[in-house]
């Protein structure tokens, strides 16, 4: 089979709870797949983890006889935990993200003042990507494209016609996503997304979130290159970077913080894992008073 005959298949979850989307993106039935941000449920006000959603992933690659090659993340997420490890228990694969994940470790480690054995080297995932680093999906031929902006180490996932875009742009009704976290740049995600955009127009584009933006519609994971070229409110063409960074800087400074990126944040630079046990056999996430 011709890699170019092979069109990428694409299956969407969602958690309705954190308005994020997972995938698994295969190559054929029986085939290989990569899963990419997947979602730990966490309710904040008991502290517990569920598997719930991801066992929603686990049953459709088992049911698909699927092996998985790769589940990887887009960004170190501030909204939701990472199902990963979850993932990978249960079904193999290796964890990836981007290299610049490390100074997303550096900014944190500071912030939540974690313990002396954590390691800013990225060396709690099993691979970090470059940018342009190519490999593959069983068939399907994927290449990595360096997307930051929203946090410094986005990247954006393109496997086969498919473009996973992470916190870069939204649906076209919505837009692009915020830049005010640390290490965030507005002008970088205007030359990320010009990156994106150079894609050619047919290109499939799937979002990590959708906040829809009037009651009627539903969330929506999937658009074209085409389409947020001609729509996406703050960057159709013809909009300029100091355009786009006016109005992102002043959208961003009305944003409250999301509601889990404390707990997020923490586990998901750890890829997933939770922090270390105290000494009485349970596992603590920290809350930096007055510093985020
Ligand atoms: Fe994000």
């Amino acid at each position: 089979m011709s890699i170019s005959a092979v069109r990428t298949q694409v299956q969407s979850f969602l958690d309705r709870d954190t308005e994020t989307w997972s995938y698994v993106v295969y190559d054929r039935e029986g085939g290989a797949a990569a899963v990419v941000d997947a979602v730990l449920n966490y309710d904040a006000a008991s502290g517990r983890t569920s598997t719930e959603g991801a066992e929603e992933i686990v049953a459709f690659v088992r049911e698909k006889k699927l092996t998985v090659e790769w589940i990887l993340e887009t960004h170190a997420h501030a909204d939701h935990l990472s199902a990963a490890p979850f993932i990978r228990e249960q079904l193999g694969g290796k964890i990836g993200i981007g290299n610049q994940i490390c100074q997303v470790q550096k900014i944190f480690r500071e912030v939540f003042n974690l313990e002396k054995e954590f390691l800013v080297d990225g060396s709690q995932f099993d691979h970090l990507f470059g940018d342009g680093e190519t490999f593959s999906v069983g068939d399907l031929e994927a290449r990595v494209i360096y997307a930051p902006g929203h946090t410094p180490a986005d990247m954006a996932w393109l496997i086969g016609d498919a473009l996973f875009v992470g916190d870069t742009l939204f649906m076209p009704d919505v837009g692009s996503a915020r830049c005010d976290f640390p290490g965030g740049d507005a002008a970088t995600l205007y030359r990320s997304v010009q990156k994106l955009l150079a894609l050619p127009e047919e290109t499939r584009m799937f979002m990590c979130h959708d906040y829809p933006p009037s009651d009627g519609r539903e969330h929506q994971c999937e658009t074209t290159v085409g389409d947020q070229k001609r729509e996406n409110i703050h960057l159709h063409d013809g909009i300029s970077e100091a355009e786009f960074v006016a109005m992102r800087s002043e959208r961003d400074a009305t944003l409250a913080m999301p509601r889990l990126i404390i707990p997020s944040i923490q586990v998901n630079i750890r890829a997933g894992e939770m922090p270390p046990a105290e000494d009485n056999g349970t596992v603590y996430l920290k809350v930096p008073i007055n510093a985020l």
